[in-house]
């Protein structure tokens, strides 16, 4: 790898559209290969000279110092945070091969810390009590607010000492199921502080989904908001809550403790219902405790949140991550991929009922004493119809007038939200300045070239470097970054691996595969950042991503790597798949759909969608004797809307009176794909087919 990098350090960096490299041969999401997306993208020399990371060479040094010596690296990074004891004199210990035992990663173990004293207090001390830790926008205009570090502080010691009060300990589990209100990283920084390990589920899951993830981890207790509003519309948060706390009841997990937070501007308290003895008012208790709150100094290895994510199987998958190593993963990767400067003020669109939320809203940016903008809206939700269209309301310049509002010089979304702006015209990005705009990133799956180039043209008035971060859930953090100012970036290229990572692509027999070349993405080490274990489950844990590959951890994801080094992710290789930046498991939306009376059978593949970038695409057989019909077709989406989330609901649903399938039984996807995407000619060899007659039925049906 350090060799590819020093040819593209070879390439200094010179001003737009010198040194470009034509005929790139890895170029993906099938753009034409002659076309201008092939260009290498530099950053200005005023940017790299100021930025932390300024050139290949500077990268390489650290990267391979990262490499050769992680012990060294990352403990002299640790040293810079609040640590109350050292941790023990191995700084990690890793077993990442299945075939050598059970696989195991811990960084800093020994290590007596705590992220949210590291992120709160340790600023604090620092001076920087008065900074503006959090810039609060409603959906609605003149809605909002701010709270400084020490506000904060206060705010979540409150909460900490209300939750120590009822009996939450350290290693207790609190679920979190609130929208993005400052309530919520509030709630994550008071669970961290006296070490509960807090869950927070997306407030666009339905009560089915919460009470699956209730039924699997006990919390101690269940933080809500009453109702959270929609444009006109309230959606009672509380009501869903209490349908998932009655299903946990069945199944034997009950929940003493609601805490309910009354967002005024929803709904009334008077209008909530109500259970005496298990709901208290947020606003009735917590402000009532002290705002100072002793710590709870926790183990480098203990759990700090647990995080469901979707898998190819239909349960969902508790990913746990501990304390120490995440705390300095998300910290430093955050510093360098945004390239940080203390005057930032930094908006990330993503909701904290995802890992984005989690790392790059809450820890990462706090813990290096960032401003940070939270938006209230739903804004990857921008595709479910149900929801208002946040980022869109009042209209489409919205998040340019939230950037023009509070000076946000690093904003970081979704191509999703690139895809959907850029189709509303450049008029409503050019009629706000944007002029304090430095960097700007993406997250959540590849950024096809011309979403890229209309982000960095007109957004970035083609100055800001864009951070394309690759990173899943289960790193913690980002592993395949741009770091903007060191090196020309490539529309669609996540580039190069961060620190200490070392990403590797695999064939399909697990032989690592060098220069240009396509497969399937591994990383060959541990990270600090890494999740330690799938929750009470770690030998699904060693099945899904160390099982695979043996001696590697294996994404899911496919990727190419092109002549000069470039990592371009092509997407998820296994059942999941990827809508706005969402991952859906094709197994759970099947399981919701066959539990409809009516449907006997169902097929789930992805789609491309020309905003979502993913849609979702059911094949159904109906029960034998029901006709197909519009009500029929209604009612299967709203039994997905109602066991996961309107997120996951259908875009299509094709009627199969038969799936075609091997002889042995087995749904054969490839060729449910091809139909999907109206790839008729490229069917393949459909003789093996227990009866091939099905595909010629599918293809007449595909209208219906
Ligand atoms: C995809 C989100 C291409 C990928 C942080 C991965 C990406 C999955 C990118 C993880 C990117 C995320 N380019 N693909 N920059 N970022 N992905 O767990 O398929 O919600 O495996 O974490 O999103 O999704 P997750």
């Amino acid at each position: 790898f350090c060799n590819r990098l020093r040819h593209v350090e070879s390439m200094s960096l010179q001003p737009s559209g010198a040194g470009r490299i034509s005929h790139l041969n890895a170029v993906i999401l099938g753009e034409p290969l002659e076309s201008e997306e092939n260009d290498l993208v530099f950053p200005s020399q005023e940017f790299s000279s100021q930025a932390l990371v300024s050139s290949p060479e500077q990268y390489r040094n650290m990267y391979e110092k990262s490499i050769e010596d992680p012990a060294g690296f990352w403990s002299e990074i640790a040293s810079q945070f609040y640590w109350k004891e050292k941790w023990n004199p191995e700084v990690y210990t890793e077993n990442i091969d299945v075939r050598k035992g059970t696989v195991k990663f811990e960084w800093f173990k020994g290590g007596r810390t705590n992220i949210s004293y590291n992120a709160l207090d340790r600023n604090i001390e620092a001076g920087n009590g008065g900074k503006v830790a959090i810039y609060w926008e409603g959906n609605d205009l003149g809605d909002d607010g701010r709270l400084t570090y020490a506000e904060l502080l206060e705010k979540v010691c409150q909460l900490a000492n209300y939750l120590k009060h009822v009996g939450v300990r350290k290693g207790d589990a609190v679920i979190i199921y609130l929208p993005m209100l400052t309530e919520l990283p509030i709630a994550m920084l008071a669970c961290a502080r006296i070490g509960a390990v807090h869950s927070v589920v997306f407030a666009g899951f339905s009560s089915e989904s919460l009470s699956q993830r209730i039924i699997d981890c006990k919390p101690k207790a269940v933080i809500t908001c009453n109702a959270v509003r929609r444009g006109s519309k309230p959606i009672h948060l509380k009501e869903i809550v209490d349908s998932a706390l009655r299903e946990s009841v069945k199944n034997g997990v009950t929940v003493d403790l609601c805490l309910t937070f009354e967002n005024k501007s929803a709904m009334r308290r008077e209008d909530t219902k109500w259970q005496d003895g298990r709901d208290v008012w947020w606003q009735d208790v917590v402000p009532l405790f002290p705002t100072k709150c002793d710590v709870e100094w926790v183990d480098a290895e203990d759990p700090l949140f647990l995080l469901y994510t979707s898998g190819s199987t239909g349960k969902p998958k508790g990913v746990l991550h501990t304390t120490g190593g995440y705390m300095v993963y998300t910290a430093t990767t955050f510093k360098y991929a945004f390239d940080y400067k203390p005057s930032d003020v930094y908006w990330c669109t993503a909701d904290c009922g995802w890992i984005t939320g989690h790392s790059y809203v809450t820890y990462g940016p706090l813990l290096n004493s960032a401003t940070i903008v939270v938006f209230e809206g739903f804004i990857l939700l921008i595709q479910c119809e149900q929801f208002i269209q946040a980022p869109n309301y009042p209209d489409a310049g919205r998040c340019w007038n939230i950037v023009d509002k509070y000076k946000v010089t690093i904003f970081y979304t979704a191509p999703t939200l690139v895809r959907s702006l850029m189709r509303e015209g450049d008029a409503y990005v050019t009629r706000y300045q944007r002029k304090s705009l430095r960097v700007l990133g993406s997250v959540g799956e590849p950024i096809n070239p011309s979403a890229w180039r209309w982000f960095y043209n007109v957004v970035g008035d083609s100055r800001c470097p864009i951070s394309d971060t690759w990173w899943q859930t289960e790193t913690g953090g980002f592993m395949i970054t741009p770091l903007p100012g060191a090196w020309p970036q490539k529309p669609g290229s996540a580039t190069f691996p961060f620190f200490g990572v070392q990403p590797v692509i695999v064939d399909e027999k697990g032989n690592e595969i060098e220069g240009e070349c396509s497969g399937y993405l591994c990383i060959k080490n541990s990270w600090p950042g890494a999740f330690r274990t799938l929750y009470g489950d770690h030998e699904r844990y060693e099945t899904t991503y160390f099982k695979p590959f043996a001696g590697y951890y294996f994404t899911g994801d496919g990727c190419s790597r092109d002549k000069d080094g470039y990592i371009w992710l092509t997407g998820r290789v296994d059942d999941v798949i990827n809508v706005s930046g969402h991952r859906i498991g094709t197994a759970e939306v099947e399981s919701a759909l066959v539990s409809h009376p009516q449907c006997a059978e169902a097929a789930v593949v992805g789609v491309d969608h020309e905003i979502k970038g993913q849609g979702i695409y059911a094949f159904v057989t109906l029960v034998e004797g029901v006709p197909y019909s519009e009500e029929l077709r209604k009612s299967l989406i709203s039994v997905v809307r109602n066991q996961i989330g309107a997120f996951a609901a259908p875009d299509k649903i094709h009627w199969a009176p038969g799936l075609p399938k091997t002889r042995s039984g087995k749904i054969m996807r490839r060729i449910l794909r091809k139909i999907a995407s109206r790839q008729l000619n490229e069917l393949g060899d459909t003789s093996t087919l227990a009866d091939p007659s099905v595909v010629e039925q599918l293809i007449s049906l595909g209208d219906c």
